[in-house]
């Protein structure tokens, strides 16, 4: 392996290995995980979505603010396991504090900001007074990749530091497409996107920017796979999230485990977008056209069913139930390698056996 590893230079950083966990929201990657992934020579990621929920800043009124604080809290966290490992935030462009996010996760000394669900087209905006502040679009087409990087050099003279490709077909969470049937396009794999996206940057833009494979990759012969498809790194989430560093409740880790391959589903979530789950008691329901309304914590997303009809539920508060390991209630978001967790591992030994 060690003669084909690329190294992954992104901005100013360059980890141990060219490895980035992925960020999982709501609190599935909080500071232990991704503390641990930065001491063990990765890229550790915190999710900033719903952090709010269970930090001691909530009081149920003032969810903003108090996510602001509690990101600054896991990032404090995080870097006392980490040393001087790299950390980054993802901040997703859907959340309707989104700026909010950024600007937190750059006064509370994250290394990286790590962003989709939308096009990040005002990201460097809002990491101005932090130009150390490495930036990663997510993006699932080299179309997406070619705006953002266009309007960037227009707008703030600024480029990508890494791209994440992120494909939907076996990614976990929301899937970075718009329409159902595009989750299994082959338009949208990574053998598709990743080398035209690598040649588009090398030979038409002249931009050396790594681009960064996501969505299926679980052990080394997928990362290599991944290195030869021109990726000079990969992103993981479902296989760190059932790790004994995992910051989910073990409920939560046992329903990864659990999992068959007919319990993994598609669902359209309140956002409008697909997404990967675990079939549970809700999201059967769910699929079966009945609702259990969950009340709105907050307004979090610009663009959300529940706000405007009523008809769907709350996914701040269905993904806080599932964090909290209420099986009956929650959304279990996975991504189709969720199957091959049999067992909690240690951060440490994954790292290992994939670089080492
Ligand atoms: C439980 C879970 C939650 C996720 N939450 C987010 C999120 O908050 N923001 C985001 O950009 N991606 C999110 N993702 C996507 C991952 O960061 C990652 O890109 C993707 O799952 C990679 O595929 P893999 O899980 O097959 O390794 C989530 C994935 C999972 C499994």
């Amino acid at each position: 392996m060690n003669k084909k590893r690329p190294v992954l230079k992104i901005g100013k950083y360059e980890p141990r290995f060219p490895l980035i966990q992925g960020g999982m929201g709501v609190g599935m990657s909080g500071p232990v995980l991704a503390g641990t992934v930065a001491k063990f020579g990765g890229v550790g990621t915190i999710a900033s979505v719903g952090l709010a929920c269970n930090s001691p800043h909530y009081d149920g009124t003032n969810y903003f603010e108090a996510n602001q604080l509690a990101i600054k809290d896991a990032l404090k966290k995080a870097r006392a396991i980490s040393g001087d490992g790299v950390i980054a935030v993802n901040c997703m462009v859907a959340l309707t504090d989104y700026e909010l996010h950024v600007k937190a996760s750059c006064e509370g000394g994250a290394d990286m900001i790590i962003s989709g669900a939308g096009l990040p087209l005002k990201l460097p905006a809002y990491t101005a007074d932090h130009p150390d502040v490495a930036l990663i679009p997510i993006v699932s087409s080299k179309k997406a990749a070619d705006l953002i990087i266009r309007r960037w050099e227009k707008q703030y003279k600024r480029l990508p530091d890494g791209l994440v490709v992120e494909t939907p077909k076996y990614a976990g969470g929301h899937l970075g497409v718009l329409k159902m049937e595009q989750v299994e396009d082959d338009a949208f794999t990574l053998e598709t996107v990743v080398p035209e996206l690598v040649e588009y940057l090398k030979k038409e833009a002249g931009l050396d920017i790594p681009v960064i494979a996501a969505g299926g990759i679980w052990d080394r012969q997928d990362v290599e796979k991944a290195f030869e498809l021109g990726a000079r790194g990969v992103q993981m989430a479902t296989r760190f999230a059932c790790t004994y560093e995992g910051d989910a409740s073990d409920r939560f880790k046992q329903a990864y485990i659990d999992a068959k391959e007919e319990d993994v589903v598609l669902i359209e979530s309140p956002a409008g977008l697909p997404g990967r789950a675990i079939r549970n008691p809700f999201v059967n329901d769910y699929l079966e056209g009945h609702v259990k309304s969950k009340p709105c914590i907050a307004n979090c997303l610009t663009h959300c069913r529940y706000k405007k009809t009523r008809e769907t539920f709350c996914i701040a508060q269905a993904l806080v139930d599932a964090f909290n390991g209420n099986w009956e209630e929650g959304l279990f978001f996975c991504g189709s390698n969720v199957v091959k967790a049999t067992k909690l591992e240690r951060v440490e030994d994954i790292i290992r056996e994939l670089f080492e």
